[in-house]
């Protein structure tokens, strides 16, 4: 499938992820045919889009008019038929299962053209399990999309033992021009490769909360006032070549033995799944998200996170892309 021969895209799912994949097609200039198996959950669907791009208008990240263009491209359908007729990219972000994922893949194939891309968003399933009933395997592949997908730069491309550099090139072609950051995976590994560089990480977090070396909040601050401030302009291996390698090397051998290095699930994590603590989705995890207190509530998180991320968007990515 060439670049060029992709004029419709479609999104299968429209949930957390889903949505916002729709948004960055639509903002790209292509139309999307969004398709859920439940009705209530596109009609969410189209009035989150809405509400997103108005706030990407508000950031001046596209201008007022291209909101209601983006709208008007959009078609929203529980008919997967009609949903994948005329499209040659095809993205599923339906849910984690395996299963689930194989029998529409499969039956997609029976409804698309028969030379479309069909991609999956998982974020921890093979193509390899996914995609060994497709005919056109050749076609697979998996795009790694980063919540919030819409405002998040990066989309890990993973090429699968089928997949041909044909379909890495146009997947990588058609993410760059939505303004994406597209990064190739030349092997395909579970978890890719930021899932498992934030497992090392969140292990060692953990690890040091489980010991009481200090706090949530104190915690998050280090982590967001060093790496996290340092990492959105320089990379890791940006990092090891400016503190010097040697240097590197030697705080290796002294650390690597004594941090946490477990596969066994953290108490924290335990103790709150155990007492039905999910986080922002219950309204408690490791902080409180009651309106009283001082974190606000859930909705308040996701907008606040939102705006912060579609300002850093903007200076550091956005211009960057459209203006070359
Ligand atoms: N949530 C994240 O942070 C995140 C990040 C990266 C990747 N992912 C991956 O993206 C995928 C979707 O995750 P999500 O968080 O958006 O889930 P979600 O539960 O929010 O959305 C999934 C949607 O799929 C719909 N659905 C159910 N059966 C379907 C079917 N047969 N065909 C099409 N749609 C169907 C559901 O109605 C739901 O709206 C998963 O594979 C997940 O692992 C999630």
């Amino acid at each position: 499938m060439k670049f060029e021969d992709i004029r419709r895209v479609s999104v299968l799912g429209a949930g957390i992820m889903g949505h916002g994949i729709a948004q960055s097609f639509l903002m790209g200039g292509y139309p999307v045919s969004l398709f859920d198996v439940d009705r209530s959950v596109l009609d969410r669907a189209a009035a989150l889009i809405e509400q997103n791009l108005k706030l990407f208008a508000q950031f001046d990240l596209i201008d007022g008019a291209a909101v209601n263009a983006c709208l008007n491209r959009l078609t929203t359908t529980p008919d997967l038929k009609r949903c994948v007729a005329e499209s040659r990219f095809i993205t599923e972000a339906a849910p984690e299962d395996l299963a689930l994922k194989r029998r529409l893949f499969s039956e997609v194939e029976t409804y698309c053209p028969e030379d479309a891309i069909l991609a999956s968003n998982t974020s921890s399933l093979t193509m390899a399990d996914m995609g060994s009933a497709v005919r056109n395997r050749a076609g697979l592949v998996v795009t790694h999309w980063f919540n919030p997908p819409h405002i998040v730069p990066a989309v890990e491309v993973v090429r699968s033992k089928w997949t041909s550099e044909q379909t890495m090139d146009t997947t990588y072609r058609l993410l760059t021009k939505l303004g994406k950051l597209p990064v190739r995976v030349d092997r395909e590994l579970p978890g890719f490769i930021v899932n498992r560089i934030q497992m090392a990480l969140i292990r060692e977090v953990l690890s040091l909360y489980d010991q009481g070396v200090a706090g949530a909040e104190d915690i998050d601050r280090a982590v967001k006032g060093s790496l996290g401030f340092r990492l959105a302009s320089i990379g890791p291996l940006q990092t090891v070549d400016m503190g010097g390698v040697g240097l590197w090397l030697k705080v290796y051998e002294h650390l690597t033995p004594l941090i946490e290095s477990s596969t066994e699930p953290p108490a924290a994590l335990l103790r709150l799944a155990g007492q039905g603590h999910q986080g922002i989705k219950t309204g408690k995890g490791f902080y409180d998200y009651t309106a009283e207190n001082a974190h606000g509530s859930p909705n308040d998180v996701v907008r606040r996170r939102d705006r912060e991320l579609l300002n850093r968007l903007r200076n550091l990515y956005w211009k960057a892309e459209t203006e070359e």
